[in-house]
């Protein structure tokens, strides 16, 4: 390993990020060293750093621009270059709601006041975390029905451990709208999206529109890659293009929400976003092009000593580091057989309750059917028998390591917490213009996609009527 890539070890997620990212480049590496860099992340040896043209010359645009608007004004539907709806949908990781106001967002703002935005953000699922949303956003399903539960898990029916670098259709349960795409015999692309590289169903993930993931792809290529395709002949242009970039959660990690290099990334990533708008425009397919900018989740600071030590409970109850799946901030325990759950939760709970804990309020322990019904955080075997809700911004540890105390940034918490918000915004043919619609979760959005692509999705979690309220009626 290189020497960036021992010391980025971070959060979990993003030393997951790490772990994904050796994978692909090293793919002879032993899983020993996954299971040891997951290891390690969950005793929060947490160290410092993470993380065409077409037939148009541009000369002619302006003209053909001007016929489009005044077609537009007579029939009420736009003229069309492209034979078919194309999305494009753009995730920047970690991207908190509010990031946008730190510094000036050009484009941003042009997107937010020529589409469609919401109030407060968009709503991640629990758990927050990168895969498990990334998977939402693109299947419309709860962690519990699409499969992800985590960033890491072990299957209990088999005994098989998910990581960031498992690409086997057997974990990705649902259908990501890459192969929805497909089961209609249409083209799609998707570049670095988590699930993107697992061949399922009709979905074969063709290389030259599904590359295998290199974090070192600078960002700017992506985007040029991504506006490439649209010189390809018309049939083949990808109808949906889903793009991913690591900024601004990568900085989020090594420094929390709120440090100049939190602004200076959201700078970037909209410049980012200019420079597709741009490359959009150079096409003249802005107007006829629909471009959703999303995150997965949000950020939080996590300093000042928030730590909540698995030892502690010794005096109630003996949990050994075996028991535990995932530490933090979704606190995943799976007691062996013979071990009652439920006497294992009143046990913690009486501790926690106890007042005698380091930070004991801010935990609290639950057999995974009594969770709160709005986490949607029960219905599959992967999810453990246990699940304990962490406080916004702090950390579970299985016990005391010397010096760790620092702080950084993290996400995985409850999604009712408005610091794991990210940002949603919509722009395109169905999008109304300077529209504000109110918050709502990442699971609606697979309905809002098959609908501007016109096409039949699969069942999903996003509720009758949605599509409705964030799209322009007809
Ligand atoms: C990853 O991308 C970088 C930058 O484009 C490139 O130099 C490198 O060869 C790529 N790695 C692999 C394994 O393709
Ligand atoms: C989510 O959608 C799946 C697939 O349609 C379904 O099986 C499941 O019951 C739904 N769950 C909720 C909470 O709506």
């Amino acid at each position: 390993m290189a020497p960036n890539q021992t010391t980025s070890l971070l959060s979990d997620d993003e030393s997951n990020h790490d772990t994904r990212r050796n994978a692909r480049t090293h793919p002879g590496t032993n899983p020993f060293i996954f299971t040891a860099l997951i290891a390690l992340s969950c005793v929060g040896l947490s160290a410092a750093s993470a993380f065409g043209f077409l037939y148009f010359s541009t000369s002619s645009s302006t003209t053909h621009s001007a016929q489009k608007l005044s077609s537009i004004e007579r029939t009420g539907r736009p003229s069309s270059k492209l034979p078919r709806p194309v999305v494009i949908m753009i995730s920047a990781d970690g991207f908190r709601f509010g990031y946008q106001f730190k510094t000036a967002t050009p484009s941003i703002d042009r997107l937010m006041a020529e589409g469609t935005s919401a109030d407060r953000g968009l709503i991640p699922v629990y758990p927050t975390l990168t895969f498990p949303n990334h998977y939402s956003i693109v299947t419309g399903l709860y962690p519990a029905y699409h499969g992800i539960i985590n960033n890491y898990f072990v299957d209990p029916a088999t005994g098989d451990e998910f990581t960031l670098a498992s690409h086997d259709p057997k974990f990705w349960l649902g259908e990501p709208l890459w192969e929805t795409v497909a089961n209609h015999g249409l083209p799609a692309a998707a570049y670095y999206w988590a699930g993107a590289e697992v061949v399922k169903g009709s979905w074969t993930c063709p290389p030259q529109f599904c590359p295998k993931y290199n974090s070192s792809v600078p960002l700017e290529e992506r985007i040029d890659t991504l506006l490439s395709n649209f010189d390809l002949p018309l049939e083949e242009i990808p109808v949906l293009m889903n793009l991913y970039i690591e900024s601004p959660d990568a900085q989020g990690h090594q420094v929390g929400p709120d440090d100049p290099q939190i602004t200076a990334a959201v700078g970037r990533v909209d410049s980012l976003l200019g420079r597709l708008i741009t490359g959009l425009e150079q096409r003249a397919l802005l107007d006829e092009v629909t471009v959703i900018f999303v995150g997965d989740h949000g950020m939080v600071g996590t300093c000042d000593k928030k730590y909540i030590y698995i030892e502690d409970f010794a005096e109630w109850i003996d949990i050994p580091e075996e028991w535990i799946m995932y530490h933090t901030p979704v606190l995943s325990i799976r007691p062996p057989a013979g071990v009652d759950a439920a006497e294992v939760v009143s046990k913690m709970t009486e501790a926690l309750e106890s007042g005698k804990l380091n930070n004991g309020g801010s935990l609290k322990v639950y057999l995974k059917e009594n969770l709160p019904a709005r986490l949607h955080y029960s219905d599959s075997d992967r999810i453990t028998p246990i699940i304990g809700i962490v406080a916004e911004g702090y950390t579970v540890e299985q016990r005391r390591v010397a010096g760790e105390e620092m702080c950084w940034g993290s996400h995985g918490y409850d999604n009712a917490a408005f610091s794991m918000r990210t940002i949603f915004v919509g722009r395109g043919p169905k999008f109304g213009k300077g529209v504000v619609v109110p918050s709502f979760e990442n699971v609606e959005l697979y309905n809002a996609v098959t609908s501007i692509l016109g096409i039949s999705g699969a069942p999903n979690n996003g509720t009758s009527g949605f599509v409705n309220t964030v799209l322009r009626r007809r």
